[in-house]
């Protein structure tokens, strides 16, 4: 036998023969979501416990073959799916998917690391509680994989990242011992922070086997509104009002640019997206009074002709009653809209309809995924710089590129852009990612460094931004990201080649 196949039987008896998927269709395990590249594995393993995924570990690391973690393979840098060396075992995490406990009185939840996050949000509600962090991919994402890139989402903006929620770690060393850090503690100064170190680590440190969560009461109301805004300054003046109006209260400050919003009428026409090409609400939401177009406002700022520049969604979530809910937002609006920073706005009346307006939102990536191949960006920028930034950059690439689409949308509430790169409309957008990809991120991220911004706020660094990473990150930094990879995982078998380059 040679040392592959005996490591294979090794596994099988391991998880079972069912969990080591050596044939069929692999691509689920294989591509990564933004179809950028298709890996070839060893055998993809679906281990069932903490023990199983530390025996595998373990096996995998005496024979010296390396292993890429996997939740739901949601992630948008290719750093979940194995390189096409065919030697890499991809380690899924997906049948290791229960909520272990929930303790009210700690507002803590502890879950294993396949739990998808949309049944940890629904078993929490159901007990009473609220699990915030949120995003589109909700329903195939696993908090394993939110941990492992320390995932934003749509509620950064009032409880913070993946990391701001997370009291400790259940981690499978790359030799396969196991750390258990599930204590729940709010308070630890007992030496260096191993959770902090191995959340945003993209699986390159160990495996999250399990995680104990922060938990919060549920709001009494929450209340969403779709506005127009007449640019991108307008849409930073909003979110300075809604800080000041709602204060804790503002739990979600999403922007989308106009062509970003065309892309969802276009591809999912039954999301009627309001105040866009003379488009009307989706379901009739409340209105408030109609706004005044600023002062000097160009014709292109008009609602309803050729549509709004921008809109932004907002979401005020409220411990007291909806009518105080709602009374709130409404004077915010109405101050926007007297100040000139909001040309109208729709507050939802109902629950189905505030998902509908977050579901155009959400809708975007997806939209944008049927248009074609893509150039991504992640990127943060004090929300101050925001509007220069965009401005710049906009006329920067309209130069080099004329003709190329882009499609703006993000979490501005945390200075948060996805400020992507499409193909000019007709062309070939394989032939413009060859030819042009470079340059353009080229562009974009020599401005971001301008701006002292992030190359990657939210998704993380994979195989895809490795290059740029060496580019933008200090030295300095990035010696201490190698001595520490050095250190943990010295034969360099956990994910290797994500984050750093394998030397
Ligand atoms: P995977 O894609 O399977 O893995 C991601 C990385 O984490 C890989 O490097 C992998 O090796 C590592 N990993 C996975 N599980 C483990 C584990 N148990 N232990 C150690 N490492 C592990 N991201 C955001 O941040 N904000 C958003 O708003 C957002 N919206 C999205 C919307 C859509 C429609 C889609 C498709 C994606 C979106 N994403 C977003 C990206 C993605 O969903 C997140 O990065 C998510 O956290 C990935 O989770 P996953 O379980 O799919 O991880
Ligand atoms: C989002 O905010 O929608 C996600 O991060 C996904 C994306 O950027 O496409
Ligand atoms: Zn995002």
């Amino acid at each position: 036998m040679t040392q592959r196949t005996e490591l294979l039987e090794q596994l099988r008896t391991i998880v079972g023969a069912a969990n080591v998927l050596t044939g069929g269709d692999l691509s689920p395990y294989e591509q990564d979501w933004r179809k950028r590249e298709h890996g070839k594995s060893l055998a993809v393993v679906r281990p069932a416990s903490t023990l199983e995924v530390a025996a595998v570990v373990k096996a995998c690391a005496t024979a010296g073959l390396s292993i890429v973690p996997q939740g739901g393979n949601t992630g948008m840098v290719v750093g979940s799916t194995p390189d096409a060396s065919g030697t890499q075992i991809v380690l899924s995490l997906q049948r290791m998917n229960q909520v272990r406990t929930l303790d009210g009185a700690n507002l803590t939840v502890t879950v294993d690391a396949g739990c998808v996050l949309q049944a940890i949000q629904e078993t929490c509600e159901r007990a009473g509680y609220l699990f915030p962090l949120s995003m589109a991919s909700e329903g195939s994402c696993t908090i394993g994989g939110n941990l492992g890139t320390n995932a934003g989402g749509t509620q950064v903006v009032r409880y913070g990242n993946t990391r701001e929620l997370c009291l400790g770690l259940e981690v499978v060393t790359p030799q396969g011992e196991i750390w258990n850090g599930l204590s729940g503690l709010r308070k630890d100064n007992t030496g260096y922070d191993l959770r902090h170190l191995l959340i945003g680590s993209e699986g390159t440190l160990g495996v999250i086997t399990g995680a104990i969560m922060k938990l919060y009461p549920l709001p009494a109301a929450q209340l969403t509104a779709f506005a127009a805004v007449p640019s991108l300054e307008a849409a930073v003046q909003l979110l300075g009002l809604a800080h000041q109006h709602l204060s804790a209260g503002l739990t979600g400050f999403e922007v989308m640019g106009k062509f970003a919003l065309s892309l969802v009428s276009k591809h999912f026409p039954q999301l009627r997206v309001p105040f866009q090409d003379g488009e009307e609400p989706a379901a009739a939401p409340g209105r408030p009074k109609q706004g005044t177009a600023p002062s000097g406002g160009s014709e292109a700022h008009e609602v309803g002709s050729v549509g709004a520049p921008y809109c932004v969604v907002l979401e005020n979530s409220d411990q007291e009653s909806e009518a105080h809910a709602r009374s709130c937002f409404e004077r915010l609006l109405e101050v926007a809209m007297e100040q000139g920073c909001v040309l109208d706005a729709v507050v939802a009346e109902s629950i189905s309809q505030a998902r509908a307006l977050w579901h155009i939102r959400e809708s975007i990536p997806l939209a944008q995924a049927q248009e074609g191949l893509n150039i991504k960006h992640d990127i943060s920028i004090a929300v101050s710089r925001i509007p220069e930034f965009v401005r710049l950059t906009d006329a920067q690439l309209q130069a080099a590129y004329p003709g190329a689409r882009l499609v703006n949308y993000g979490h501005l509430g945390d200075g948060n852009l996805h400020y992507n790169v499409q193909a000019p409309a007709g062309a070939d957008a394989e032939a413009f990612l060859r030819d042009d990809e470079k340059g353009v991120n080229t562009i974009v991220y020599d401005m971001v460094d301008r701006f002292n911004g992030s190359i990657s706020a939210e998704h993380g660094v994979g195989s895809l931004k490795r290059e740029k990473l060496a580019q933008h990150k200090s030295p300095v930094a990035l010696d201490m990201m190698r001595a520490i990879k050095a250190a943990l995982d010295p034969q360099n078998t956990m994910n290797p080649g994500r984050v750093l380059a394998t030397t």
